[in-house]
């Protein structure tokens, strides 16, 4: 019998990934999702890329009764914890909300994982948890200093974890802290499907070359970096939903481990918008406008621990990113919907 396991917010962007994957590495998956950002039409794709499908619940973590039915039903072996809300600019102004949900959920979760002896976590963070004042790249010692609601409830939630393993020496959990996740399975049938209007960039570039939207603005000009606009470590989606299989494998000893997941590499957004249109042969227009608060200069990451414990390395590079990004979004121009 194959490892069952739950994927908390397994309908999103880097959760249907990162199902695909479990699939090809002989899991069985259990999908939580309350579809609040996501699409049931990615269960669809899901099948047709891997000729597998997994038994979804549409439920709310916030609800524990829900989701001790489902803890009830089958008997896990892990839970990738991705469930939660994610945009940098909503946190600021509904701080509640995302503090409410994101963190309430994941009690929630790892109470039932106690009472069902389910002690293998591997969570969602991101490198977001740092300070803006590390030298880059930065390892997992940084120091840690999020600057906006949503990154503190990924730091509150590690620091829950840390102590609920030191409480508790039985469980296994992995904290992935994300770089820049972009791009698409390269079948272009999943991909990334934000609602409304796209916050970050490679969507928001994406949806400029079908022509939905008419022109980027890169925010900033004068940070200091190659060439004025900012840099961050832009990792494909398939790589970093690969690090989750093999966080999984390594989680076989009591412990909490940390790992940045991201290629080591920065880039510019003017760089950005280069190798997309070498990677697609399309002209993306543009204008520079003030910096966005709230953004820092450069933000990339040292992955040697993740190579050297994990044995991953993410693969793809730039060029292969925005091939795949554009590859979904052009077969998909509205997404899902
Ligand atoms: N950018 C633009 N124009 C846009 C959107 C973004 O110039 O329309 C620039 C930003 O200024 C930044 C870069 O493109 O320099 C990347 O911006 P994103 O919004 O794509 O990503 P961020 O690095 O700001 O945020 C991401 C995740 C967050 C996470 C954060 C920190 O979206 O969830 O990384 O790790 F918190």
């Amino acid at each position: 019998m194959a490892n069952k396991i739950l994927v908390t917010g397994g309908a999103g962007y880097i959760g249907s990934h990162t199902v695909v994957e479990l699939y090809n590495a002989g899991y069985e998956v259990i999908i939580v999702d309350n579809f609040v950002n996501s699409n049931l039409e990615v269960i669809n794709r899901i099948n047709e890329i891997t000729h597998q499908k997994p038994i979804v619940y549409p439920i709310d973590l916030l609800i524990k009764d829900d989701l001790e039915k489902v803890f009830s039903q089958h008997k896990f072996d892990g839970v990738i914890h991705f469930a939660g809300l994610k945009a940098v600019g909503e946190s600021t102004q509904y701080p509640l909300k995302y503090y409410k949900e994101n963190i309430l959920s994941t009690i929630n979760l790892c109470d039932l994982m106690n009472k069902y002896d389910v002690k293998n976590l591997v969570f969602s963070s991101s490198a977001t948890v740092y300070s803006p004042e590390n030298e880059m790249p930065v390892n997992e010692e940084g120091k840690l200093r999020p600057s906006n609601p949503y990154g503190r409830t990924k730091l509150f939630i590690e620091e829950i974890l840390r102590d609920l393993y030191q409480a508790d020496n039985d469980w296994r959990i992995v904290l992935l802290r994300y770089f820049n996740p972009v791009g698409a399975h390269e079948s272009g049938l999943i991909g990334e499907s934000p609602k409304g209007i796209p916050n970050n960039l490679m969507p928001f570039i994406t949806n400029v070359a079908t022509g939905n939207l008419k022109v980027l603005k890169v925010f900033g000009s004068d940070y200091d970096t190659v060439d004025g606009s900012g840099v961050r470590d832009y990792i494909h989606v398939t790589d970093l939903a690969k690090g989750h299989v093999k966080a999984l494998q390594k989680n076989v000893n009591p412990g909490i481990r940390t790992y940045n997941m991201g290629t080591g590499n920065g880039y510019s957004v003017l760089e950005v918008i280069k190798a997309f249109e070498k990677a697609t042969n399309r002209k993306i227009s543009y204008e520079i406008v003030d910096r966005r608060p709230g953004d820092v200069a450069v933000s990339f990451a040292d992955p040697t621990k993740a190579m050297e414990e994990l044995h991953w390395k993410a693969e793809k590079n730039i060029l292969e990113m925005c091939r795949d990004a554009w590859k979904w979004q052009s077969k998909n121009p509205n997404g899902y919907n």
